[in-house]
């Protein structure tokens, strides 16, 4: 059980007198380093670094952690489920290349390490698990249940995908068959036409009430009861819907949100019930689609109750890629001057998709995300100036999840040469999307027992902000709190995911300087 080994002995403990240990909590003083910028007179920059001396505080105790999946019965859903099965009982199946096991390639917490330091003795780098950074839940425990429109069990809904092998399949099938996803809330207008012919299992009424925000807290708090649970993460990974309007006086305030789901306005999704009754039951709600879920209402809400909301759009496959890519063209000093993003796949997803104003949603999710990396660098690019950026999606059934995304990446280079990349990327994309929920999931708890309070006379340990920006390495669209930047640029958001957790156990961020091995 690795919950409870982490549990018990931490892979490493943090020597410091800023650091304390005690059998609950490990709290730390950190001095949070920045440099503030003014300008002068005559617009001269004066560069000053600052020091803000934070304390935090990390529950050791994970306790037992449940997920929700809303789409539960989908491939994403079905894969993830088959997936965690697997790991858990430690299958080996045969498949053509050979016996294969189970793993958790793809999740940055199980798969991915990190710099802890430099061994006293040899000198060479230590890299430990993401994992072992801070005490948190083992995929393997969690708890998994959750909503569909589509009656299938899990085993049907797995076959139905068409993702897994079949000797996988067959070990998982029995486990599988008994868990069926528990009936949700449909309303046609939100999803493509086409999905219809699945909606066999829905709660009665097409459009928003209050007694569907109160079935669904129902659910949440009846599987919290019946498995023990001491937690519950709720996630969307159910389709993507359209773009609800924003309408003064109906979405754009919590109480306005409120009232229209108690009014029954045609204009709430079923996204933003789900995340309003998640909201209530204080369970934290990630959007993995790229739908505005979060209408200003509803994360006023949140940030009201203090609840954790994290999302938009997982970040799995192209966009990831061009997230990385971007960043590193851009700050090699290549100007990129347009991005052609082509797609075809031939899953439900894509079904879904097929429809226009569903395939919006997608489109803007996609469009927005090397913002942040042209706008930082003013030498390539001028004040309004973008590269163009075109994302074309379309459906087709035969190459099922093996979804194809083409790029091509074309830039300007050295003397008014230019530079053409072209990628061609295929993979399973419920393979790519799995490791992603885990993480959210996982990294989503770690935030609920992770508390910062102010290094002054008085001041009380709070949460993070209502918006969990710091899952943003995960999400296509990363939500963060009102007012505050977007970043998109993976290496980046990968930094600040591990210096925040770093700074839980007072430890600096990773500088990569090794002076060690350059001032001999
Ligand atoms: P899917 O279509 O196989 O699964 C979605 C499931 O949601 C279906 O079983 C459907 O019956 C169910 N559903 C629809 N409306 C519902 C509602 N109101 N309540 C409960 N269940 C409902 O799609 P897939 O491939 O699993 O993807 C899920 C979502 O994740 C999509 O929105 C997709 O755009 C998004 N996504 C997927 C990525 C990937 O790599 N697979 C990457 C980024 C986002």
């Amino acid at each position: 059980n690795g919950s409870a080994r982490q549990e018990a002995t931490p892979l490493f403990t943090v020597q410091s007198p800023n650091v304390v240990y005690t059998d609950n909590e490990i709290k730390s003083q950190y001095a949070y380093q920045t440099t503030e910028i003014t300008r002068t007179a005559d617009n001269k920059m004066v560069a000053t670094p600052k020091a803000i001396n934070y304390n935090f505080k990390v529950e050791r105790k994970v306790g037992k952690v449940g997920m929700m999946l809303v789409g539960w019965g989908g491939n994403n859903g079905s894969t993830v489920t088959a997936g965690i099965i697997a790991n858990r009982r430690g299958l080996s199946w045969e498949t053509r290349e050979g016996q294969q096991n189970a793993n958790y390639y793809g999740s940055i917490v199980m798969s991915s390490t990190v710099k802890l330091g430099t061994d006293a003795k040899t000198g060479e780098e230590i890299n430990i698990p993401f994992r072992d950074l801070l005490p948190m839940v083992h995929p393997n425990d969690l708890v998994i249940g959750g909503w569909d429109i589509s009656s299938l069990d899990l085993a049907a809904s797995m076959d139905r995908a068409q993702v897994l092998e079949p000797s996988l399949k067959t070990l998982v099938r029995k486990e599988m068959a008994e868990m069926k996803p528990l009936p949700s809330i449909y309303y046609p207008d939100f999803i493509a036409a086409n999905q219809e012919d699945r909606a066999d299992n829905v709660i009665e009424g097409t459009k928003a009430c209050w007694a569907h925000v109160e079935q669904i807290q129902k659910d949440i708090r009846d599987f919290k009861a019946k498995n023990d649970l001491d937690k519950v993460i709720v996630m969307w990974t159910a389709n993507t819907e359209r773009y609800a309007d924003i309408v003064p006086g109906v979405n754009d305030t919590a109480e306005n949100l409120i009232n229209s789901i108690k009014n029954g306005h045609e204009e709430v999704s079923p996204s933003t019930v789900f995340a309003i009754a998640s909201i209530l039951e204080n369970a934290p709600f990630i959007n993995g689609s790229p739908q505005n879920t979060f209408v200003p209402g509803a994360l006023q809400f949140a940030e009201q109750r203090g609840a954790f909301i994290g999302g938009d759009d997982f970040k799995s496959g192209q966009t990831k890629m061009k997230s990385a890519l971007v960043d590193f063209l851009i700050n090699a000093g290549i100007k990129i001057t347009s991005i052609a993003s082509y797609n075809h796949l031939g899953n439900n997803d894509g079904k879904n998709l097929s429809s226009q104003k569903q395939f919006r949603s997608k489109e803007i999710s996609k469009s927005n995300v090397v913002d942040d990396m042209v706008a930082a660098n003013h030498i390539l690019y001028g004040k309004d100036e973008h590269p163009d950026h075109t994302v074309v999606i379309k459906y087709m059934p035969a190459v099922g999840d093996n979804k194809r995304a083409l790029d091509e990446y074309y830039a300007e280079i050295f003397m008014g040469g230019h530079q053409t990349i072209s990628l061609f990327n295929i993979c399973e994309d419920s393979l790519l999307a799995s490791p992603l929920i885990i993480d959210l999931v996982v990294l989503a708890e770690m935030m609920t027992r992770v508390s910062w309070k102010a290094d002054s006379e008085g001041a009380e340990y709070k949460g993070f902000h209502s918006v969990l920006s710091v899952l943003s390495y995960m999400l296509k669209a990363p939500l963060t709190p009102p007012g505050t930047p977007v970043v998109n640029a993976l290496g980046k958001q990968r930094s600040a995911l591990i210096n925040i957790f770093r700074a839980c156990v007072g430890l600096q961020p990773e500088s990569e300087m090794t002076l060690e091995h350059k001032l001999l």
